[in-house]
């Protein structure tokens, strides 16, 4: 059996038709298969290869991190220099009660971590989520997913959950002093690309303080520069009370973290002792290659061109069988007539060189969310692919 063949019987499946692409290599903005064919990347992973595939920076980290060691203990007992110092640089980049760091192996464990934290913190049994969001596929996580479709076969979920809708000011009403968190993703990703009202994040802040109820921003999507700021909350003018990251905080290795302030954190420590607890969570190996990411997006100033490459896709992705683009940054939805003519786009755009692909709540949208170096030339080129494949389908 080849690969592919082995890959279809020995690894499990989470669709009946996996892309089923074989890439033997990566670089930059660009993808190659076994035959040698390359991909121009639109999707990054998913919103993870920020700086790119294999960014030097990053492979020189991981390289040299793992010649000095790799799992010690388990997390929060030893000083380990590559959490220490990619802690010290986030927070140093965000307000400053967000001060202190939790990190985890993946964005859903992140998402746990932050609700159970709001609980154990406010002493409140409720958390209210958002219809359209995705935060991931553990139990708690699944258990706040905004679509019935995804929840509903894998019931009993988590008690004390209320789905609200996005901008949506009455639903608000619903948020009281048994509520311990509202979390929300910043611009709803899977949703396909919704980007807040400003006067009703700002309702949905005022409303958290005044209930006193902590408000979860998850930023696992959108921030680390896609958004077009470092964090998409400073666009919006508000602060959580919590802010999850993950996809691109590990710079292509897998790595999450909860962010809140040593006050909120403290409450994990003691009534249980040992409240939230990993073997594997900030891996010393992760952190140096997210430290590095993180480096190289600043170092080079990723961010600062996001806007006005967005701009330029926009610009470019005019046909008339696009019904609409949503984006902010670079995270846009394309939206077209129905998931047929979607899948159709996508399969020819992936067969001319270009990989995209659908979002789990708006399958009628192609995603672009690619890595933030993509150049004027590549957009242009990408955009030229997704108006051909329109003008032929
Ligand atoms: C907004 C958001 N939150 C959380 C998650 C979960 O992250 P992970 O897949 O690393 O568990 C995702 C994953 O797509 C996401 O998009």
């Amino acid at each position: 059996m080849n690969n592919r063949q082995l890959f279809l019987q020995h690894v499990a499946q989470t669709t009946d038709a996996p892309l089923a692409l074989e890439i033997v290599k990566a670089a930059g903005m660009y993808m190659w298969d076994a035959d040698g064919k390359q991909y121009l990347d639109l999707i990054a992973g998913i919103s993870v290869c920020n700086v790119g595939h294999c960014h030097p920076a990053v492979v020189t980290a991981i390289q040299e991190q793992a010649q000095q060691y790799m799992h010690l203990l388990v997390y929060g007992e030893f000083v380990q220099s590559p959490q220490v110092s990619y802690a010290k640089l986030l927070t140093d980049h965000l307000p400053d009660h967000l001060n202190c760091v939790y990190f985890t192996n993946s964005g859903a464990e992140a998402v746990e971590g932050a609700m159970k934290l709001a609980k154990r913190y406010t002493g409140r049994p409720e958390i209210a989520a958002f219809n359209r969001s995705y935060h991931g596929s553990t139990q708690g996580a699944l258990s706040i997913l905004g679509d019935e479709y995804f929840r509903n076969a894998y019931r009993p979920l988590l008690p004390g959950i209320q789905h609200l809708e996005y901008n949506n000011f009455e639903s608000l009403e619903l948020i009281t002093v048994n509520t311990a968190a509202v979390i929300a993703e910043s611009v709803q990703a899977e949703g396909g690309v919704i980007v807040p009202q400003r006067e009703w994040i700002h309702a949905l802040r005022n409303k958290c303080t005044a209930t006193g109820t902590l408000l979860i921003l998850d930023e696992v999507q959108c921030g680390l520069g896609r958004n077009g700021t470092l964090w998409a909350f400073q666009q919006h003018g508000i602060e959580p009370d919590i802010l999850i990251l993950g996809k691109a905080l590990g710079g292509g290795m897998p790595l999450g973290a909860f962010i809140s302030s040593k006050e909120i954190m403290w409450s994990l420590t003691h009534a249980p002792i040992l409240g939230h607890i990993t073997t594997f969570g900030g891996h010393p190996v992760n952190c140096a290659a997210g430290k590095a990411a993180f480096q190289a997006l600043l170092n080079e100033n990723l961010v600062k061109d996001v806007n006005a490459k967005g701009a330029l896709f926009l610009q470019h992705l005019k046909h008339p069988r696009i019904k609409a683009v949503r984006s902010l940054g670079l995270m846009m939805a394309v939206q077209l007539e129905s998931f047929e003519v979607n899948k159709k786009t996508i399969d020819y755009c992936i067969a001319h060189g270009v990989l995209t692909d659908w979002f789990l709540f708006a399958s009628d949208c192609m995603r672009i969310a690619p890595p933030l170096l993509i150049t004027e030339e590549q957009i242009i080129e990408a955009c030229k692919v997704i108006c051909e494949a329109l003008d032929q389908i």
